[in-house]
C-alpha cells in the first residue's frame, strides 16, 4: 500500500462535540421555555416542539406567543425605550461591550446549541456564526460610544419589531439587536419557529450584562406572531429578514402606518468564473458559496456562470470536490455538510429539484448520506438556460445551478437576469476585468475572488426584490435612527378655484409636460386651468395620467448613462442650471408671486439658487468609504445611484420644492420623473426651459403635471421605477407604499408630516442617502 492509497482509504475518526452543557441548560428550564418580556422569563404555555433536525429528537418545547404576550412585550419596550434613549452613548456602549464579552465567555455553549437546533456543522457555528455575533456587539458598542459626536442630528426611532429567519439564528439576532440598542431603541424580536433557542440563551446574557429591563424582549412563535408584531400600532419600525413572499406581505401590511421598514430578502446570487480565474480557488470558493450552511444562505452563490472555454474542466474539478465533501453529524468537527433545518425545508428542496431538474443535467455528490435526519446531498445542475425555473427561483438548499457564457458582456447580462439583487462573486486573476465587472452587477454586495464574507463594518443588503436597507457599517445605523426634525402636520395646499363668472382674456397658454427633453402634450387630452388668488387665469397645465408616467419612465431609463458621468460633470451642470435660473430670477419670482398672491417669490428663487449650489457641491464629494474588514482585503462601500426616482413634489414651495427633490437625485446620477406641485405647477413648467438651456441630457429630468393622487399609484406601481418619494401636500403615503410592494422599490414618504423647505430640513445628507445605494465591493488587498 502506498502513502497515496493510505490517504485515499483512510477514514476520519468521529470527533463530536459534547452535548452535556446544552442539555443541562435546557434541563434548567425543564425543557419548556417561556418568553423574555420586561427582563424576565414568562411561564411556558401553548408550546410547540423544537427539534434537532440531524436526529429528529425533540430538544425543547417553546411557547407560541399570544397577542397578550406581544402586547406585554411592546408595552415593556415602549416604557424602557424612553429611558434608554436618554442614557449617554457611553452607558450604552458599556452594556454592549458586556454582552460581547459574555458571548465570548459562553461561545462554545452558544455554538453547540445553535448546531443542535439548526443542523449546521459545528465548524461553522463555532468559527463563523458565533465569532461574527461577538464582532457585531463589539463594533456596535463603538457605535454607541460615537453616536453623540458623529451623529449629532440623529435620534432613535423608538420600538423596533424584529423578525428573523432560521438560517443564522443568533447572527441575525445580533444584526438586528446590536445596532438597535446601540442607538437607543428598544426591541421586540421574534426568532423563527424552528430555531428559537439561542435567542432565549441570549436573553440570559442580556440580564447578566445589566441591560435595563424591557430594552430587549424575545417573543416566540410562528408567522402569526410575526404578523401581530408587524401590525402592532405601538411599534415604530419593522426589520425583517426572510423570504421575499413574506417581505412583500409585510410591505403591504405596514403601508401608510408610518412605520419605518427594512427588508433583507431572498437572492439568486451569481458566481461568475472567467477563464483566467485561479480555478482551484474558484472551486474551493464554491464550497463556501453554496454548501456553507447547506446552501440555506440568502446570499449563497447559487447560480454558477462559467466561461465556456473552461467549463468542462471546471465542472470535472467541481464534481470531484463535491464527492469529497463529508456529510453527517453536525456536531462532528470534521463534517462539511450538516442537516437542513427541518423536514419541511427538505421537502421544498426535493420538490423544486424534481420540478426543474429535468431542464438540465443533475449531479448529486457521491458522499455518504446518514441513515436518518434531514440530509440533502450537494447537487450541481448544469446546462440550464437563463430563464429556467431553477435558474430563477431561490432553492435555499445545497443545490447549485449553472450555465456558461462567452464574453464578459454576456456574463453581466446573465448575472443581472434575475429579479433579485443581493450579492455576486467575480473570479478572475485580471484585476482590470474584475473591477470592470463589479460596478456593472446589480447587487448590494460583490466579492472579488472570494465569497460569503461578512463583517460588522461592511453594510449588507440588496436591491430589487432582495429588499432595501443595509445592516452593518455606518449605513446600517440609518435603519435605526432618524434625523431630528421638528415636524409639523401636513396641510393640503388646494389649487385656487376658478372665480365666479371667470372670463378668459388674452392669449390662452397651455404649458406642456416635459418628457425625454421635449415638450409633450398630456395623453389624457385634458388640461386644468391655473388661477391666481386674484382671479386671473395664469395658464393651463395638462392632466398627467398612467401613460404619461410610462413615457416619462421610458425616457428616464434611456437616460441612465447619466449615472456613469463624473460627479464633476454633474456639478458643472447643476451650477449651470443655477446660472441660467439666476438670469431669469425676476421672471420666476413674478410667477411665484402670481400663483401665491404673496410677495415671497424673490426669496424662494434665492433659496432655490442656494439649493442648486448645495447639490452641485455634493455631486463630487459624497464619496464612498474603504472599510477595514478583518480579512486580507478591503470592502469598498461605493455610492451608486438608485436608478429612476419618481417624486411627487411639494406644494408649499413650488419651485424650491421641485429643486430640493430634483437636485440631489440628479447630482448623484439618478434620472427622475417629477410630478410638479399640483396646486402651483407653472414654476415647474417654466423651469424646463432652464433645463433645456443648461446641457441637461434629454430624459434625465422629466416633469409631469396633474393630480398627485392620480399619478402616485402608477408611479409607485411601475416596475421600472426604482424609488418613489412623496412630498405632496396630500398625504399619499399609504397608496404609495402599498403600490410599491410589486417590485419592492424603496419609498420615502412624508407620512403626513410637513418639512420646512427653506430651513435645514429641506436639504442635506438625508436626501443624499435616499438618492444612493451603497454597494460593498470586497477586494483582496494587502497581506
Ligand atoms: P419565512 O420568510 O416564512 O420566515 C422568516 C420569518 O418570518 C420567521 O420568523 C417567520 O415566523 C416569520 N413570518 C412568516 N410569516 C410571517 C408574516 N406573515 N408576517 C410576519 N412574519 C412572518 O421563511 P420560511 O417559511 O421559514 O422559509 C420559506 C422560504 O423562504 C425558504 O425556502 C427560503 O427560500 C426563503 N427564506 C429566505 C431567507 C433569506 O434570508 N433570504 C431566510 C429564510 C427563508
Amino acid at each position: 500500500m502506498t502513502v497515496k492509497d493510505i490517504f485515499e482509504t483512510m477514514d476520519y475518526g468521529p470527533a463530536p462535540e459534547s452535548t452535556s452543557e446544552v442539555m443541562a441548560w435546557i434541563a434548567k428550564y425543564d425543557g419548556k421555555f417561556g418568553q423574555f418580556i420586561n427582563g424576565e422569563f414568562t411561564p411556558h404555555h401553548d408550546g410547540f416542539e423544537s427539534r434537532n433536525p440531524a436526529t429528529g429528537d425533540i430538544l425543547a418545547l417553546v411557547t407560541q406567543a399570544s397577542s397578550d404576550d406581544v402586547d406585554a412585550a411592546v408595552t415593556a419596550a415602549t416604557k424602557a425605550q424612553k429611558k434608554w434613549a436618554r442614557t449617554s452613548g457611553h452607558e450604552r456602549a458599556k452594556v454592549l461591550y458586556a454582552i460581547a464579552r459574555l458571548l465570548q465567555k459562553h461561545s462554545r455553549l452558544f455554538a453547540v446549541l445553535e448546531t443542535m437546533d439548526n443542523g449546521k456543522p459545528i465548524r461553522e457555528s463555532r468559527d463563523i456564526d458565533i465569532p461574527l455575533v461577538q464582532r457585531h456587539f463589539y463594533y456596535h458598542a463603538g457605535m454607541a460610544q460615537l453616536m453623540e459626536s458623529e451623529l449629532p442630528d440623529a435620534e432613535p426611532i423608538g420600538v423596533c419589531g424584529q423578525i428573523i429567519p432560521w438560517n443564522f439564528p443568533l447572527l441575525m439576532l445580533a444584526w438586528k439587536i446590536a445596532p438597535a440598542i446601540a442607538t437607543g431603541n428598544a426591541c421586540v424580536l421574534k426568532p423563527a419557529e424552528y430555531t428559537s433557542l439561542t435567542a432565549l440563551l441570549f436573553a440570559e446574557i442580556c440580564v447578566q450584562a445589566g441591560l435595563p429591563k424591557g430594552v430587549v424582549n424575545i417573543v416566540t412563535g410562528n408567522g402569526a406572531v410575526g404578523e401581530m408584531i408587524v401590525t402592532h400600532e405601538d411599534i415604530d419600525k419593522i426589520a425583517f429578514t426572510g423570504s421575499t413572499a413574506v417581505g412583500r406581505r409585510i410591505r403591504e401590511a405596514t403601508a401608510g402606518s408610518g412605520k419605518a421598514l427594512t427588508l433583507e430578502l431572498g437572492g439568486k446570487s451569481p458566481y461568475i468564473v472567467f477563464d483566467d480565474a485561479d480555478i482551484d480557488s474558484a472551486v474551493e470558493g464554491l464550497v463556501d458559496a453554496i454548501w456553507f450552511n447547506q446552501g440555506q444562505v440568502c446570499c449563497a452563490g447559487s447560480r454558477l456562470l462559467v466561461q465556456e472555454g473552461i467549463a468542462e474542466e471546471f465542472y470535472a474539478k467541481l464534481k470531484a470536490r463535491m464527492d469529497g465533501l463529508r456529510m453527517g453529524d453536525p456536531l462532528d468537527k470534521c463534517i462539511d455538510i450538516g442537516a437542513l433545518v427541518d423536514p419541511v425545508q427538505h421537502a421544498t428542496v426535493t420538490d423544486m429539484v424534481a420540478k426543474g431538474g429535468h431542464e438540465g443535467e443533475v449531479y448529486h455528490a457521491k458522499c455518504k448520506l446518514p441513515n436518518q435526519g434531514c440530509y440533502y446531498p450537494p447537487t450541481l445542475i448544469t446546462g440550464l438556460h437563463s430563464a429556467a425555473y431553477l435558474m430563477q427561483e431561490e432553492i435555499f438548499g445545497p443545490v447549485l445551478v449553472s450555465t456558461t457564457f462567452r464574453t464578459p458582456a454576456e456574463a453581466v447580462q446573465l448575472a443581472n437576469n434575475t429579479r433579485y439583487g443581493l450579492a455576486a462573486s467575480v473570479w478572475s486573476e485580471n484585476v482590470n476585468l474584475a473591477l470592470d465587472i463589479a460596478p456593472k452587477l446589480v447587487a448590494g454586495i460583490v466579492w472579488v475572488n472570494a465569497t460569503n464574507l461578512f463583517d460588522a463594518a461592511a453594510g449588507f443588503g440588496g436591491v430589487r426584490e432582495s429588499g432595501f436597507g443595509r445592516e452593518g457599517g455606518w449605513e446600517g445605523l440609518s435603519a435605526y435612527t432618524r434625523p431630528k426634525i421638528a415636524s409639523k402636520p401636513l396641510h393640503p395646499v388646494a389649487p385656487v378655484s376658478a372665480p365666479k363668472d371667470a372670463q378668459i382674456t388674452g392669449l390662452d397658454r397651455t404649458a406642456k409636460m416635459y418628457i425625454g427633453g421635449k415638450q409633450a402634450r398630456p395623453d389624457s387630452g385634458y388640461s386644468t386651468a391655473i388661477w391666481s388668488p386674484k382671479g386671473k387665469l395664469l395658464g393651463h397645465v395638462g392632466q398627467g395620467s398612467r401613460k404619461d408616467i410610462r413615457n416619462a419612465v421610458e425616457a428616464a431609463h434611456a437616460a441612465k448613462g447619466w449615472g456613469k458621468t463624473t460627479g464633476h460633470l454633474r456639478a458643472q451642470i447643476l451650477y449651470y442650471i443655477a446660472e441660467n435660473l439666476s438670469a431669469r430670477g425676476d421672471e420666476f419670482a413674478h410667477r411665484l408671486n402670481q400663483m401665491s398672491g404673496k410677495t415671497g417669490g424673490r426669496k424662494e428663487v434665492d433659496a432655490t439658487l442656494s439649493r442648486l449650489f448645495t447639490y452641485a457641491a455634493w455631486a463630487d464629494k459624497y464619496d464612498g468609504q474603504a472599510h477595514g474588514v478583518p480579512i486580507r482585503g478591503i470592502a469598498l462601500a461605493m455610492k451608486e445611484p438608485v436608478g429612476v426616482i419618481g417624486a411627487l413634489c411639494p406644494d408649499e414651495a413650488p419651485l424650491l420644492g421641485l429643486i430640493s427633490v430634483m437636485a440631489p437625485a440628479i447630482a448623484l446620477g439618478n434620472t427622475c420623473v417629477l410630478a410638479a406641485s399640483q396646486a402651483a405647477p407653472l414654476a415647474a413648467t417654466d423651469f424646463y426651459q432652464v433645463l433645456d438651456t443648461s446641457d441637461v441630457p434629454a430624459g434625465v429630468v422629466n416633469i409631469l403635471t396633474g393630480d398627485h393622487a392620480d399619478l402616485a399609484g402608477p408611479m409607485a406601481g411601475h416596475l421600472d421605477v426604482d424609488a418613489v418619494w412623496s412630498f405632496s401636500s396630500t398625504d399619499l403615503s399609504a397608496q404609495i407604499e402599498h403600490a410599491s410592494a410589486g417590485n419592492l422599490k424603496r419609498t420615502w414618504v412624508n407620512d403626513a408630516h410637513a418639512r420646512d423647505w427653506f430651513g435645514k430640513d429641506g436639504e442635506g445628507r438625508e436626501f443624499l442617502q435616499q438618492a444612493t445605494e451603497v454597494k460593498n465591493i470586497w477586494v483582496p488587498y494587502g497581506e
